[in-house]
């Protein structure tokens, strides 16, 4: 049986790729430092073993990975905070935060498991940036668009450093998705229909949209992509000059 951790997998869109990948037959290790929810989702996913930790502390990411007691086939790092406010109003504390959480826990977990993965030749690990990370930062987002840049910067860094040990690295850049996060911003009928308004193919993607992608990432018809980050927005990122007209 293959086995697959997942950070941030309490979350919204890390659950949902657990449940997709335990319902593909895999073992799941949910890594999360909420361990109340934890449990809750441990007890809906078949397979599926709770693995609390604070992935900003390379102790706790490693008693995480004795507690699973496997090497990982894969790995998803999609653990991710946001602490919103302008910058000129953010405190030090909370932008370093969300690099911590975001960026260097990213690191942190994947080179904890690639030591692993390393030995035996091979692995897949998948990164879930977004596409404030692309060329469109979001308005008082504080750290949070720095980051996933940087996580994308790393994840191609890392599939330079790692391809050659049998390691395949992606990103995933997800857009607009009524999950988590940003589930707040959906409650508001208006909100979600302005919002739908600019998605080109006029809708919000849900978790299971970028669960998908992680399911075709890890499986052997993605095998020859490595070092790639795809963009799952319903194409949001290429509409920046939809409302200039045209005669
Ligand atoms: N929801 C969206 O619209 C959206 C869009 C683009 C990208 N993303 C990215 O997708 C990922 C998942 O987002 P989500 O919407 O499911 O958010 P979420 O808040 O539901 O889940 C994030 C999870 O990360 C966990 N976490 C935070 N700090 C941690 C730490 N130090 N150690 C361990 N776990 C920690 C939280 O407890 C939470 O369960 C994030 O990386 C986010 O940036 C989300």
């Amino acid at each position: 049986m293959k086995n697959l951790l997942v950070t941030g997998a309490a979350g919204g869109i890390g659950s949902e790729i657990a449940t997709s990948a335990s319902k593909e037959g895999y073992r799941v290790g949910l890594i999360d430092q909420n361990s109340a929810k934890l449990k809750e989702v441990e007890a809906k996913i078949e397979n599926s073993i709770s693995l609390p930790a604070d992935i900003t502390k390379e102790d706790s990411v490693n008693e995480a990975l004795d507690l699973f007691g496997e090497t990982p086939d894969g790995l998803v790092n999609c653990a991710g905070i946001v602490r919103f406010g302008s910058l000129l109003d953010q405190q030090v504390k909370d932008f370093e935060d969300v690099i911590n959480v975001n960026l260097l826990g990213c690191f942190i977990v994947s080179c904890c498991v690639a030591r692993l993965m390393k030995n035996n030749g091979s692995g897949n690990i998948i990164n879930i940036s977004s596409i404030s990370g692309g060329k469109h930062p979001a308005i008082h987002s504080g750290a949070y668009a720095a980051t996933k840049a940087g996580v994308a910067m790393l994840s191609e860094q890392m599939s330079l450093e790692w391809g050659r040990e049998g390691i395949r690295v992606n990103a995933i850049s997800p857009g607009f998705i009524d999950s988590g996060m940003s589930a707040d911003h959906y409650v508001d009928p208006v909100e979600r229909e302005k919002r739908e308004g600019m998605v080109p193919i006029q809708k919000i993607g849900e978790a299971q949209d970028i669960a998908n992608v992680v399911m075709f990432l890890l499986s052997d018809e993605s095998s020859y992509i490595h070092g790639e980050n795809i963009i799952v927005d319903g194409g949001v990122m290429n509409s920046v000059l939809a409302n200039i007209g045209r005669n």
